[in-house]
């Protein structure tokens, strides 16, 4: 089998589940990626290279021939157990995820995870060498992988290699920590085109590679010794709008949503919050601005609630832990001092969700709060805006997410202030409907525009446009 177009992603966009009765069963993976790719690769013919979940070195073993979910071929790579530790909850989410959100934990360095990250991006690129026609296009994704651009060119010169990373690209002050900083930039040079989220991501990475590595560069372009040149553009991530505005004006959607309300006790306004359990996602700064405001008096728990869902996440990571625990206790302690019978101040789902269940909390939801110290886009902003189309809702979003670029009519807040969060949380609970609908309109606008079609339609174009000597078989015509 081989594909004129190769996703390459640390996750494939379903979990393998193992039911009680030892039957293999897939379940949708979480996060930003995921819901970014899954539409494109609906749309054309490629295939899909990725980590099924799970440890391979366990039983049952899991066959490594590419197969077919809903309608998406998918070629399986496995992760030992020692993998997983190293190289995923190591290297990728220990080391490298806290250093590219601002250090808002403190990232580990051990010489073993980075070699196992080294093996893991070797055995991704092995891949999709094998699985790429001649002269095919790959698309690499996320700092989980930020070496397979380089070595997959070494073993397939013919490729049109395109990056795209999904999370912020740090400053060079705090890249500069990592100890394999040379190692990562010369990978991700290996790519014909490298796509970040953010003009500011793009333009760390250039600046770096100038310092760092020494090659020259002149605004988004870097030019390499052996006469290629690499493109660092911004390439702001978006979602499926039309998909999700479809969703929330399904009849089963609708119904489910007035439901949720009569569950909630029909209150006057329903506060949203939904992120992966993360501690870059601002949940427990969040969850206090809004526990005093009810403390003090401007909220009250007969009014309104704060449904916050917290998808698990990375379950392993010794910081991952602590947060659950950390939010655990806060919700167990201000639904203890604040809440009434059947009316807690907030309610807590630590679950994930299908979409149709997201569009309808999405639809029932007064006011969404999107509040990460430092996030790559948030595409839970853009898909309660899409949902959102009574054209009426509140949006409370942080401004250290990329998505507050484009989404400059929200609430914008600094997570780090908490009394300007409750300002704003107060501001949007009391706005009326003309304030809530001028501000509506004008992000549905925005996030109709700019869609996650358009996204990858205009990343695949600029990576077409990129004039590397790919294909060694086509040689210059001789004089004669
Ligand atoms: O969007 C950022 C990201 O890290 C993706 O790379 C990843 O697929 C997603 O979040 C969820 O994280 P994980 O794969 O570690 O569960």
């Amino acid at each position: 089998m081989s594909a004129d177009l190769v996703i390459v992603a640390n996750r494939l966009p379903v979990d393998r589940v193992t039911g009680p009765d030892g039957q293999v069963g897939w379940r949708r993976s979480p996060g930003g990626l995921v819901s970014a790719i899954e539409p494109v690769m609906r749309a054309g013919s490629g295939v899909w290279i990725g980590w099924p979940g799970g440890a391979s070195d366990e039983a049952p073993a899991l066959s490594t021939e590419p197969f077919e979910v809903d309608g998406m071929r998918l070629a399986p790579v496995g992760l030992t157990r020692a993998e997983i530790t190293e190289f995923y909850e190591g290297f990728s989410n220990g080391t490298l995820w806290p250093i590219y959100h601002d250090l808002v934990a403190k990232p580990e360095f051990h010489r073993e995870w980075w070699d196992s990250y080294v093996a893991v991006n070797n055995r991704f690129a092995e891949r999709a060498a094998e699985l790429a026609a001649e002269g095919a296009t790959v698309w690499v994704h996320d700092y989980q992988l930020q070496l397979v651009p380089q070595l997959l060119r070494a073993l397939r010169p013919d490729l049109r290699i395109g990056f795209y990373l999904h999370i912020p690209f740090p400053p060079p002050e705090l890249f500069q920590q990592l100890p394999w900083r040379r190692q990562l930039l010369e990978g991700l040079l290996g790519a014909d085109l490298v796509g970040f989220q953010l003009p500011g991501g793009a333009a760390n990475f250039v600046r770096l590679v100038r310092q760092r590595v020494g090659h020259k560069t002149h605004r988004d372009l870097v030019y390499l010794p052996d006469g290629r040149t690499v493109r660092a553009e911004p390439f702001p991530i978006s979602i499926d709008a039309a998909g999700f505005e479809a969703l929330a004006t399904d009849a089963g959607v609708v119904a489910r949503s007035l439901e949720i309300r009569r569950a909630l006790g029909e209150p006057r306004r329903i506060f949203l919050g939904i992120d992966r359990l993360d501690y870059t996602k601002g949940i427990y700064a969040r969850l206090r601005a809004f526990a005093e405001l009810v403390e003090e008096g401007h909220i009250d728990v007969e009014d309104a609630v704060f449904v916050q869902v917290a998808v698990p996440s990375r379950e392993q990571v010794e910081q991952y832990r602590l947060l659950r625990d950390d939010i655990d206790r806060l919700v167990g302690r201000i639904n203890g001092d604040l809440g009434r019978i059947g009316r807690p101040a907030i309610s807590y789902l630590h679950a994930s969700y299908p979409r149709e269940e997201m569009a309808a909390l999405y639809r029932a939801a007064d006011v969404m709060v999107v509040t990460p110290y430092r996030d790559g886009m948030n595409l839970v902003a853009k898909e309660y805006v899409a949902c959102r189309v009574g054209e009426d809702g509140a949006l409370v979003l942080s401004e250290f997410a990329g998505a507050a670029d484009e989404l400059r009519q929200a609430w914008l807040v600094n997570p780090y202030d908490i009394n300007g969060m409750k300002a704003a949380l107060l501001e949007a609970y009391n706005a009326d409907g003309k304030e809530l609908g001028r501000r509506m309109r004008a992000m549905r606008r925005t996030i109709r525009q700019h869609d996650v079609k358009a996204w990858a339609d205009s990343f695949l174009s600029v990576l077409g446009e990129v004039s590397n000597p790919h294909d060694k078989s086509v040689r210059p015509a001789r004089r004669s």
